[in-house]
């Protein structure tokens, strides 16, 4: 497999590396005195005696340690917050268009918008939802979210997310993990950058069990890709902004806090490309649940059903005989979130755009269209049908999915969805009575 120079394969190794060589402790976590003038500090993501399996933690080699900067102040956002409380939940099914990018500078900060979520940082569970629109890089400032990690999924434009652990880029389609407490920067590659932000107050987001799949497919291990080390030796008048259950806290610093010369653990972000999912599905007939298209799970004290699933409905083929083979109609016990990265989602014939959000709440009915029922109820099954150049994906949670109330104030919120439902025809033939 190529991998980029700075990037090491694998989901949450125990990875090792040193922008500068010779730098890494040999044998030990905190030395005397750490080699360079450096000082040590432990990143833990993960109770210190959470079981072996799931510990996570890293050993930071820095310049200063990240106790160095000025006290916090409130800082204040209009649009990013975590108050899922001020709406009624609904039932009804939503969808939306996509944010318009801004039209005044805008970084990936301000250009953050929840539409949703439940749970919170103090319950330790649940999901905010987010979108965000920005056309400038981060200048002078950095961030940290000690609230929940934050898998970060564009839409449109490439990301560089230059972070304490090193550099992750990613364009649409791929995905990127920055984990819980981590201080990063965003630079806007491409002048315009949107997409999605999924803020995961729950346990770590992991690989899914595979069960009598075996030990292959879905999301195969190395093709996450975690970067080197990469340090900023920089003086100046910066701003670290902190996320902090649920507000946003401001803080001078005297320096970038983008410092580590080297690392080694766990705990560490990464980066996974949608495209190489290898997608399972059938070649009998019927549709296996959408859990087969599980790329990242956070489980819940609950076996079995989690805080919130990372699925994709990526290009495939469908062969299945006998069958409707688009998604079918369903009410779940779970709350789905849905987006659309590229391309058409086969179970809607329009209205569910790139960049657009649908949101079917738990027992919610939903699924195929009528244009699309009537379509795929007469396709000729003799041939396989493939679907292409598409991405959408789905946060699904055990826990209702609340609006913001800014989300149901949106002029982006598409007030005619319901009616995609309605021109579904009554076929019933009365059970064949004379
Ligand atoms: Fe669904």
């Amino acid at each position: 497999m190529n991998v980029p120079s700075h990037y090491q394969p694998g989901f949450a190794n125990e990875f090792a590396t040193e922008a500068i060589e010779g730098t890494l402790p040999v044998g030990q976590n905190s030395p005397q005195r750490v080699a360079h003038g450096l000082y040590a500090e432990q990143l833990s993501g993960t109770a210190f005696t959470a079981p072996r399996h799931a510990n996570r933690r890293s050993w930071l080699y820095r310049i200063r340690p990240a106790a160095v900067h000025e006290p916090f102040r409130p800082l204040a956002h209009a649009t990013f917050h975590n108050r899922f409380d001020e709406a009624p939940a609904t039932p009804n099914q939503l969808r939306w268009d996509p944010l318009p990018l801004p039209d005044v500078p805008t970084d990936f900060i301000d250009g953050l918008t929840t539409l949703a979520g439940n749970g919170g940082p103090a319950e330790q569970a649940g999901v905010g939802i987010h979108l965000y629109a920005a056309n400038r890089s981060m200048q002078g400032r950095f961030f940290y979210d000690a609230d929940g990690e934050l898998l970060i999924v564009p839409q449109q434009g490439r990301l560089r997310l230059a972070t304490e652990l090193g550099v992750i880029e990613i364009e649409p389609q791929e995905i990127a993990v920055i984990p819980r407490g981590v201080r990063f920067r965003v630079d806007v590659i491409d002048g315009e950058a949107r997409g999605y932000v999924c803020e995961n107050f729950g346990a770590l987001l992991r690989l899914p069990e595979l069960g009598p799949i075996g030990s292959n497919c879905l999301a195969n291990t190395r093709d996450f890709l975690t970067p080197c080390a990469a340090y900023e030796d920089v003086d100046g008048a910066f701003e670290l902004v902190a996320k902090f259950q649920g507000a946003l806290w401001s803080a001078k610093i005297d320096h970038s806090p983008l410092d580590v010369v080297a690392w080694h653990g766990n705990y560490a972000p990464y980066k996974y490309d949608l495209r190489r999912f290898n997608t399972i599905g059938s070649i009998s007939y019927d549709h296996p649940d959408p859990s087969i298209f599980t790329v990242l799970t956070s489980p819940s004290d609950t076996a079995g059903t989690a805080n919130v699933d990372f699925a994709i409905f990526p290009p495939r083929w469908l062969v299945a005989q006998h069958t409707f083979r688009p998604p079918w109609f369903h009410r779940n016990v779970a709350s789905e979130f849905m987006g659309l990265i590229a391309g058409v989602y086969d179970a809607k014939a329009e209205g569910f755009v790139p960049g657009g959000a649908s949101l079917h709440n738990c027992m919610s009915g939903h699924g195929p269209d009528a244009a699309t029922f009537e379509k795929a109820s007469n396709a000729d099954l003799s041939k396989a049908d493939v679907i292409g150049g598409t991405m959408a994906f789905m946060f699904e949670t055990r826990k209702v999915i609340r609006p913001t109330a800014q989300a149901l104030a949106s002029p982006q919120l598409q007030g005619d969805y319901y009616t995609c439902w309605q021109g579904i025809a009554k076929h019933f033939d009365g059970g064949n009575k004379p």
